[in-house]
């Protein structure tokens, strides 16, 4: 049987900073506000012509040259995305597949919102384990600029942009194996964070494409409570199965929504501040991108060893949540 084994991370952050005291001459709050409620300070934003694509093509070609494949290897791209470049299609995968040259692969997006990541290393999990497919491409990319309301506080604070992309390959040495990855969805909550217009479900008799009209609504403070007992319960339940213990987590990388819920889920978990993964103070919500956005940072810092391992954590629109547990397997 194959497993599948996470070999690299690369990651991708626009130039542009947008501060809360920026945010702050925009809509009615401040900077004090946002970093005692959240723990972001600032957020990166794609430039008008920087697409979805191009921050996951930056993103993935760190991630290639660092898996040490030729990208001739690779058969198959799965993007987690919803701000694509283009509206139903086509995919952003297969823009992405495009733009790096991979020739005749697989490629198909999904939308679990900021589960996405966990999700498609699942995907990626079982195609490769399955046998069907051999190096896989996973990319987290988010233009959130592109559907926040900027005169709604609610939401314009927490978001930003960005890209995260990993290879997962197969491997017949079981000690390099993503170990398990949950994952799950419940649609009674899928009010709480939604784009209601521009869709078939959308009140205007046509699709809408309108400025505005696939803005992000969130109901937050129904979103964080939901979100803290659902995250823990998922990390617990997890560990639990596979008989690990919170103490041997290396880096426990949590979806980067707010600093409060990455405090109780830790807290929850008994994790040291050393464990814990955080970048939200610099990068706000990504979306799917946060958690290999996240990754990379401690890759880049020199904090991430070959053989050590994560615990990742995602909750998301959906709503959705996974959590997997996961090796770095690096080849170099
Ligand atoms: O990534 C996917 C999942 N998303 C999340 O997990 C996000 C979860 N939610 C959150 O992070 C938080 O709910 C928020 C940061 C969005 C809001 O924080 P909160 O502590 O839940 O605040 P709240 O919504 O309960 O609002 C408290 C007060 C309200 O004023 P009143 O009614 O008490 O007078 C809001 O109007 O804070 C006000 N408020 C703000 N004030 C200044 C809401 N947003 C702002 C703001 N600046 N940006």
């Amino acid at each position: 049987m194959a497993y599948a084994a996470f070999r690299s991370i690369g990651a991708y952050a626009p130039k542009k900073i947008l501060t809360n005291d920026e945010l702050s001459k925009m809509v009615d709050t401040s900077d004090e506000w946002i970093t005692k409620r959240t723990g972001i300070k600032e957020r990166r934003i794609a430039a008008k012509n920087e697409t979805t694509s191009d921050m996951g093509v930056e993103a993935s070609k760190k991630a290639i040259e660092r898996s040490g494949l030729d990208k001739s290897e690779i058969d198959m791209v799965i993007c987690a995305t919803i701000s694509p470049d283009y509206f139903c299609m086509p995919s952003t995968a297969t823009i992405i597949s495009n733009k790096l040259g991979l020739g005749n692969v697989t490629a198909f997006d999904i939308s679990a919102a900021c589960t996405g990541f966990v999700y498609i290393l699942s995907i990626a999990k079982a195609f490769i384990e399955s046998g069907m497919k051999k190096n896989i491409l996973i990319v987290g990319a988010e233009k959130l600029s592109a559907i926040t309301d900027y005169t709604d506080r609610g939401t314009c604070i927490l978001f930003g942009d960005g890209a995260g992309a990993a290879i997962i390959s197969a491997t017949e040495n079981k000690n390099e194996a993503i170990i398990d990855v949950h994952t799950g969805a419940d649609g009674t909550y899928a009010d709480l964070l939604m784009t209601p217009n521009g869709g078939s479900g959308s009140a205007h008799d046509s699709l809408d494409q309108e400025a505005g009209s696939c803005f992000m609504q969130m109901k937050g403070n129904e979103t964080f409570k939901v979100a803290v007992r659902t995250l823990t319960k998922d990390v617990v339940e997890i560990l639990e199965a596979n008989k690990i213990e919170s103490s041997e987590i290396n880096h426990f990388i949590p979806h980067q929504a707010n600093y409060r819920i990455i405090k109780a889920v830790g807290d929850a978990l008994k994790m040291k501040d050393e464990q814990v993964v955080l970048t939200v103070g610099k990068f706000g919500n990504t979306s799917g991108a946060s958690i290999p956005m996240a990754m990379n940072e401690i890759y880049e810092n020199g904090l991430l060893k070959s053989g050590e391992l994560m615990l990742l954590d995602a909750f998301g629109g959906g709503l959705t949540w996974g959590s997997a547990l996961v090796p770095f397997s690096p080849l170099k």
